[in-house]
């Protein structure tokens, strides 16, 4: 198996590979959780927005119900969503996230984007999880756009530490998630605690080599997410994903697996961003694929070689699939 465990700036511990459950089948996604736990994941990396917080929470209480496993050696993450970045919507927020997982505590809370969207109430269960929706105060001839209110990150990051704490809390880690370098430092100019990691879109393609040395440099792990590049933007009908190699086919990649015996593409990516000291959330509704996802690292039993990695990090070109800037043509600027 590939996993480990990595020690954060708060001497916590956190698996190194988890279970992405963004797009997770809604009539499948019970028994892919229970499934993966049963093969060895102990992180899942969920998310308010994603729906699937309910199922989610099924699967953990079945999962400890049979004794597969103990609460303690679990690692539930979610995200606030952008709706809830008022400070007086983080603690509603976290409880309803509490309340829908049936757990006392978040082992690792991100702030989802940095990006606050005019509040919708966490207990109007008709617009939760409120994804897009716009409450509607907006004059005629702007329905549809995307409405921001005035919060500015630190408010919310200064809402949420009061809930943390590395033992205790009803949150035992922060993260931030989809944040630039600038931001990140000027949070830490004033923060009291500062993040224990970043989680962004990473992969061959965006490898993000600067804010990955940075983070490091502050002691901010960080996770990569969209380790495959277009493949999960392809059912969202992603325009830039139909306009780029699909790098499980790419050629470059597949040259270099033929090197590793019974490796595929996927390994390749996951392997790679995992010798880069990143961890990773690969998801998949398939459980071989979800399998295969925990256990490709011992394929490459020295690692990569010095001739893949220059081989891959030629891929480089900055296609970002996951930007809020082309979010219904809101233009706000979180990676410009
Ligand atoms: N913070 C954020 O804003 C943010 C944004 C995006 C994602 N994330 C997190 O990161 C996780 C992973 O990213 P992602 O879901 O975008 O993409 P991903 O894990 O890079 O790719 C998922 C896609 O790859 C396929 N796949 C999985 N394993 C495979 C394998 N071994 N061989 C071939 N195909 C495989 C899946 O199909 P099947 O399901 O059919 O296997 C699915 O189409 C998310 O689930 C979510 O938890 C966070």
């Amino acid at each position: 198996m590939s996993l480990e465990y990595i020690t954060l700036n708060n001497n916590n511990k956190l698996p190194n590979i988890g279970l992405g459950l963004w797009k997770l089948d809604p009539k499948t996604n019970v028994d892919t959780i229970y499934n993966a736990i049963k093969v060895g994941y102990r992180l899942f990396d969920g998310a308010v927005d994603y729906d699937n917080n309910v199922q989610l929470g099924i699967a953990v209480k079945k999962a400890i119900e049979d004794k597969l496993v103990k609460r303690e050696e679990l690692f539930i993450v979610s995200k606030l969503w952008n709706n809830h970045h008022a400070p007086k919507n983080v603690k509603p927020a976290v409880d309803r996230m509490l309340k829908d997982l049936q757990l006392d505590y978040i082992d690792l809370l991100y702030i989802h984007f940095p990006i606050p969207f005019a509040e919708v109430d966490v207990n109007d269960d008709e617009h939760y999880p409120p994804g897009f929706f716009t409450p509607n105060q907006l004059e005629e001839g702007q329905k549809g756009q995307i409405q921001l209110e005035n919060v500015p990150l630190y408010k919310t990051w200064e809402a949420l530490e009061a809930l943390y704490d590395p033992k205790n809390g009803v949150i035992r880690n922060l993260g931030l998630s989809n944040c630039q370098g600038v931001l990140i430092q000027d949070l830490l100019f004033g923060c009291k605690i500062k993040p224990q990691m970043l989680q962004i879109e990473l992969h061959p393609y965006l490898p993000q080599w600067k804010l990955v040395e940075w983070c490091h440099l502050k002691d901010i792990h960080v996770t990569a997410y969209s380790s495959f590049g277009s493949q999960s933007f392809i059912e969202l009908k992603s325009a830039k994903a139909d306009n780029c190699i699909n790098l499980l086919e790419h050629d470059k990649i597949k040259a270099i697996a033929n090197k590793y015996e019974g490796a595929t593409n996927s390994d390749v990516l996951l392997q790679w961003a995992l010798q880069r000291g990143l961890f990773i959330i690969p998801k998949s509704n398939n459980i071989e694929r979800v399998k295969t996802n925990l256990e490709f690292s011992k394929k490459f039993k020295d690692g990569l070689s010095k001739e893949d990695l220059d081989v891959i990090a030629s891929l480089e070109n900055g296609t970002r699939f996951n930007d809020p800037w082309e979010w219904n043509n809101m233009k706000f600027p979180t990676f410009i």
